[in-house]
């Protein structure tokens, strides 16, 4: 069932406008992507489920996710794939598999990171060191918005140190940066 990333790409593009969340949803999907890879888990599907996990905040950010369901079987998603999506909502009753756990992990990690390469003079992800990010964490006044205590959890869930977790979401992000697919609207 699943397709290619264009198609992912494009049913995406039908809910959501804003840059801001395009550009969440291609941060999250590389990073989806690299823990994959490094675990050996199926990277197509884990890019989509990160890719998509947001398809309904645009339209209904105060009931979010829960038409991603409706969204998504429109398309032909199946089950489990709507159920990995769906997973992420903070409330989720469910013990989370290790996708989903890391998928909740990347949330609000992903954006962080993006915003503590954006203070930096050169505006790059490329020179950005996880020690660095960790200090951002401890400083209240930045990125007020980003709930610190998801991130800390979510490393701690996937049994990763958190400076690792961060150094290697990181390298991802920078990598995916510079690829063509990622440069509209750019990712940083
Ligand atoms: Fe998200």
């Amino acid at each position: 069932m699943l397709r290619t990333r264009e198609e992912n790409w494009q049913a995406l593009r039908q809910h959501v406008t804003s840059d801001v969340l395009l550009k969440h949803s291609m941060a999250v999907e590389v990073a989806m992507q690299a823990y994959a890879e490094k675990f050996g888990e199926d990277a197509q599907y884990w890019r989509t489920v990160g890719l998509l996990h947001d398809i309904d905040f645009d339209k209904f950010p105060n009931e979010h996710p829960a038409h991603a369901r409706e969204i998504l079987m429109a398309y032909g998603y199946d089950d489990a794939f709507i159920t990995d999506v769906e997973s992420h909502a903070r409330d989720w009753p469910k013990e989370r598999s290790f996708l989903q756990t890391t998928l909740l992990a990347l949330d609000e990690l992903t954006g962080f990171i993006i915003a503590c390469a954006m203070v930096r003079p050169d505006k790059s992800l490329d020179n950005l060191e996880a020690k660095s990010v960790l200090k951002k964490m401890k400083d209240k006044g930045f990125a007020r918005a980003v709930n610190r205590d998801n991130i800390i959890n979510g490393a701690a869930a996937m049994g990763i140190e958190l400076s690792e977790h961060i150094s290697f979401v990181t390298k991802a992000l920078a990598q995916a940066a510079k690829k063509p697919e990622y440069q509209n609207p750019p990712l940083i």
